[in-house]
């Protein structure tokens, strides 16, 4: 990959590169489509699909986590995507394998307090694919928030030579965020996964022309969490876009996250309020 990188580099060509965990969806899709507008026809797009072991607890998914690598090829064949890069365990995490890349503090709250293991993994795979596929620009999508501004932090303090644009999330019809999670949920479950959704909906209701506390917004949206049976909240943030500091008020362009166990999927989505 490095090699192929380089030689093409070396007559110009630009690469978009959108690293995956496969099971692509339409989010993924789109996800492809932004890089291929950066790089243009003449570019090469590339993605990456590698179920990262080191971003999943010994507890969570990482065994059962979705694959289907026929159909990502296809899709990928069918959104122009010039290279698949899908590398090995051994490749990726060689014996004797004792180096990573940790950031230190926006990573620390949320997903990092939920998963504290978690975004260690993320930036130490993303630096790797980074140094492997060397691209130009590298999309992320707005679903992650977190992970886009942990990635984003993470380029800047390290210097990668990379443009790190973040796309919008894609949402089904009914406002739940595409995740290849959500093929896990039930046609219960997933009727009830609408509630992510329906408390920034709420939020940004109260919100719409006055400040509210923290607190009372927090009481509103658990409230609002507990009607659904099957529907657990994991936590759910309030603060700033740029730096992730909490706020105590939250206003219209506060920034809402949240995490909710329904059934035993964990799902996040995040949006400006
Ligand atoms: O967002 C994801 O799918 C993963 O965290 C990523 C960025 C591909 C790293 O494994």
């Amino acid at each position: 990959m490095q090699r192929l990188t380089r030689k093409l580099k070396a007559q110009g060509v630009q690469f978009g590169f959108v690293p995956t965990m496969g099971y692509l969806h339409a989010g993924h899709i789109s996800l492809v489509k932004r890089a291929r507008q950066l790089v243009g026809k003449t570019g090469q797009v590339v993605v990456s699909i590698y179920v990262n072991p080191t971003q999943f607890a010994p507890t969570e998914d990482l065994s059962k986590y979705p694959r289907d690598l026929a159909q990502d090829k296809q899709m990928c064949r069918d959104a122009g995507v010039d290279i698949l890069f899908v590398p090995s365990d051994t490749e990726m995490y060689p014996a004797e394998f004792s180096t990573y890349v940790v950031e230190e503090k926006l990573s620390r709250r949320m997903e990092g307090a939920s998963r504290p293991t978690h975004f260690r993994g993320v930036t130490s795979v993303v630096a790797k694919l980074f140094n492997i596929v060397l691209p130009d620009v590298s999309v992320f999508g707005a679903k992650d928030f977190q992970q886009a501004a942990v990635i984003q932090r993470m380029v800047r303090d390290l210097h990668f030579p990379v443009k790190v644009v973040v796309a919008p999330t894609h949402r089904e019809r009914d406002g739940l965020a595409m995740s290849s999670r959500n093929k896990y949920l039930n046609p219960m479950q997933r009727d009830q996964a609408t509630v992510l959704w329906l408390a920034m909906e709420l939020a940004r209701k109260q919100v719409k022309s006055r400040s509210v506390a923290v607190e009372r917004l927090r009481s509103e949206i658990s409230k609002l969490i507990a009607t659904q049976s099957e529907a657990r909240l994991d936590y759910v943030e309030f603060f700033d876009r740029e730096t992730l500091e909490p706020v105590e008020m939250v206003k219209r362009g506060t920034q809402m996250a949240l995490a909710v166990f329904v059934g035993k999927t964990r799902l996040i989505d995040n949006g400006t309020l």
